[in-house]
């Protein structure tokens, strides 16, 4: 459940029990739930609370139940940033004069381009929520041409069902490569995340699903207790913000991921920023959609350009742990690695919009030498999986 409905539960869930009382405590789903294998904590900064991996495994089949209340009929929409602004094709090349320290995984090889698919989205859990009120906007970069060396730790689990012979070709159409080994890199549009681990988060999840009467009047200071007056600020940060453009829009990984592999590896963060950010129009707040069409009227006349930059970890004070907490960039600076072209194209089809649903982003479609770090993205292992599959599988049998 995304930070955004979970918030917003919160608040709500008082008004659920005066009519008769919520009950999500994912009870019926969690059997199903195997954690196993959860990702050890052994990258650099690493440490693990002993009930992390119940709590996440409690996570999961809460936002499994969440999801069945939603969408009891039909197509299950991701349970967070599932309004799409739309999929780009892109280009995604390594820059000649990255720092030797940096050429490791994907950025091994100066010069070197990948295909990628780039899928914008809006934070809140409602799909048709309009596009003018205030959101976490996502970036989720997907790049393929992998080479044979180069083997993600988990796959892209659409691999099945590609390439799909019922999605009409479109050219220029990476859709089809849908099942190739991916690395994937998810960003949203705020450098720092609100829970620290999955135990903050849980207690956050968990209180909303009780059916105590005495639940209703406690549950504002559980939320306190499971994110902290900084993760709380964070939240509201994280939710209220208001763009024109995606492609004009700074990006940030939020959480580590480790750089290397054995001894030598380090705990680093990501940000993509645009390389240009022209003065446009101003958007018409009438239009729920604008941000898939300001995409579409700049991709039909001009590409957009992105850098992709690292910032190392400099410091042992910098937690790897606590997403809630910055590194200052006048600590920690980041190092522009790559260059990310989105060229001139006509994303918004009905063929490439159903194939943009059907992708699975994860943080765990990674090369070893850029394995998520920390608490949020052990948890985020377990959760993605399960609910991505979840969909898919309520998808299949309802065919
Ligand atoms: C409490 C921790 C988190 C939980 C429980 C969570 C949960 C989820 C779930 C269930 C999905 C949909 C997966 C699917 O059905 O395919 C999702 C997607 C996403 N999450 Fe998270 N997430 C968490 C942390 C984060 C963080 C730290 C980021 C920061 C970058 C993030 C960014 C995104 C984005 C951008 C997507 C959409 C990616 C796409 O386009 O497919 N999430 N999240």
């Amino acid at each position: 459940m995304s930070i955004t409905s979970t918030i917003r539960l919160t608040l709500l869930a008082t008004v659920c029990m005066a009519l008769g009382g919520c009950s999500e405590t994912g009870d019926a789903y969690i059997a199903n739930i195997d954690p196993n294998p959860y990702p050890p904590a052994d990258g650099p900064g690493e440490a693990m609370d002993p009930d992390e991996i119940q709590s996440a495994r409690r996570i999961a089949a809460i936002i499994e139940a969440h999801l069945t209340n939603m969408y009891p009929n039909g197509q299950i929409r991701r349970d967070a940033h599932p309004k799409s602004t739309g999929c780009v094709d892109a280009t995604f090349t390594v820059n000649n004069d990255i720092p030797a320290a940096l050429r490791v995984g994907i950025f091994a090889e100066p010069g070197r381009s990948y295909r990628a698919v780039i899928r914008f989205s809006n934070s809140n859990e409602d799909p048709t929520r309009p596009d003018r009120d205030p959101d976490g906007r996502g970036m989720a970069i997907k790049l393929f041409d992998l080479q044979p060396n180069q083997v993600p730790m988990t796959a892209d689990p659409l691999a099945a069902l590609s390439p799909r012979a019922d999605m009409p070709f479109v050219a220029p159409d990476n859709m089809t490569l849908a099942g190739s080994p991916s690395q994937d890199f998810i960003m949203i549009s705020h450098p720092v995340f609100a829970a620290a681990d999955a135990v903050g988060y849980r207690k956050l999840v968990g209180n909303t699903d009780s059916t105590s009467p005495l639940a209703a009047i406690v549950r504002p200071f559980v939320a306190l207790e499971g994110l902290g007056i900084s993760g709380i600020k964070n939240a509201m940060a994280i939710t209220s913000l208001k763009i024109d453009n995606p492609l004009y829009q700074r990006y940030w990984s939020m959480v580590p991921y480790r750089l290397g592999t054995g001894p030598s590896a380090i705990a680093t963060k990501f940000s993509v920023l645009p390389v240009v950010t022209p003065a446009e129009a101003a958007p018409d707040p009438a239009d729920p959609e604008f941000l898939r069409h300001a995409m579409v009227r700049t991709l039909a006349k001009q590409e957009a350009k992105f850098v992709f930059a690292i910032q190392p970890r400099t410091e042992t004070t910098l937690p790897v742990e606590d997403p809630r907490v910055d590194w200052p960039e006048s600590v920690a600076p980041f190092h522009n690695v790559a260059t990310i072209t989105v060229p001139t194209q006509n994303f918004n089809t009905a063929p490439r919009n159903t194939a943009c649903e059907l992708l699975s982003y994860s943080p765990w479609h990674a090369l070893p030498e850029h394995r998520p770090l920390g608490a949020v993205n052990r948890m985020r292992k377990v959760i993605y999986e399960t609910i991505s599959g979840f969909r898919r599988a309520k998808e299949a049998a309802a065919k």
